[in-house]
């Protein structure tokens, strides 16, 4: 009889050893899925930084889109801001003159825009004609050294911690990229000034300017999170794929890339 209880207690054995592997294992799996899933990718991460848009740990949807930030200069994407710096000497190359009305008659530089942008600001331009809304251009492309004098000049008139709420540190202004224009009534009332807010101008841009890959790229009340107080008159290309993701949400390029709020170091 002694053989046979041997083997019995070898089979327990066996048994309850197998059965321990298999509940140690399940359970391994069980502990590294949630986290595994629940990881941020670095550019999971990037959104992240946004704080009001983040999931909460157990949220059932997936995370929010991340976008890598855009720093090429020559990108139409490209985010210029008080953090991010064109790089030294950087000249946009396709410079052109886009056909639409400016307040004034000269070819001169801040009629150019990049050749992408111009061609959608044409459209823009005559879409607006089509609703009785007359549009001009005051300001598009400006070089560095043109961007350098002007906010020296604000700087010397409103101080330079006034100035900068309004005007670009130079090699910090999208005029630079050849990507954005400050916009008015063909009748130049309101010129890239605060009282152009409200005007049938500045409410035909707010509502349609996505449709030709633009976006009113200072916002109101959105001054923490670009660096700049509002202007309604100052559109940047950046495609209409992301013009209208940005237009439908209300939010800005920073938040679209989850840069925010822009560094107020500039
Ligand atoms: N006014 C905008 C911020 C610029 O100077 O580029
Ligand atoms: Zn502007």
């Amino acid at each position: 009889m002694k053989p046979s209880t041997t083997w019995k207690k070898r089979l327990i054995a066996a048994l309850l050893l197998s059965l321990s592997l298999v509940v140690l294992l399940s359970g391994c799996r069980k502990e590294s899925a949630p986290s595994t899933s629940g990881e941020p990718t670095a550019s999971s991460a990037v959104s992240g930084t946004d704080g009001a848009s983040s999931p909460s740990p157990d949220a059932q949807s997936p995370s929010p889109e991340a976008h890598e930030v855009d720093t090429d200069p020559t990108s139409v994407t490209v985010l210029v801001n008080k953090q991010y710096a064109l790089p030294d000497n950087y000249n946009p190359e396709d410079l052109v003159y886009p056909d639409v009305p400016f307040l004034f008659k000269e070819k001169i530089e801040k009629r150019m825009m990049r050749k992408e942008a111009a061609a959608a600001l044409e459209k823009l331009f005559a879409a607006a004609k089509e609703d009785g809304i007359y549009l001009a251009g005051v300001s598009a492309y400006r070089s560095h050294a043109t961007q350098t004098a002007l906010f020296n000049r604000y700087v010397a008139k409103d101080g330079e911690e006034k100035a900068k709420t309004y005007s670009a540190v130079p090699g910090h202004s999208e005029h630079e990229t050849g990507l954005a224009i400050d916009v008015s009534g063909s009748d130049g009332k309101f010129a890239a000034e605060p009282s152009f807010a409200g005007t049938p101008e500045a409410e035909w841009l707010a509502a349609h300017a996505a449709d030709y890959g633009y976006i009113i790229r200072y916002p109101e009340g959105k001054d923490a999170i670009t660096g700049y107080t509002y202007e309604p008159w100052h559109i940047r290309y950046v495609g209409e794929a992301i013009a209208k993701d940005i237009a439908s949400k209300g939010s800005t390029l920073e938040e679209y890339y989850g840069a925010v709020p822009a560094s107020s170091q500039q």
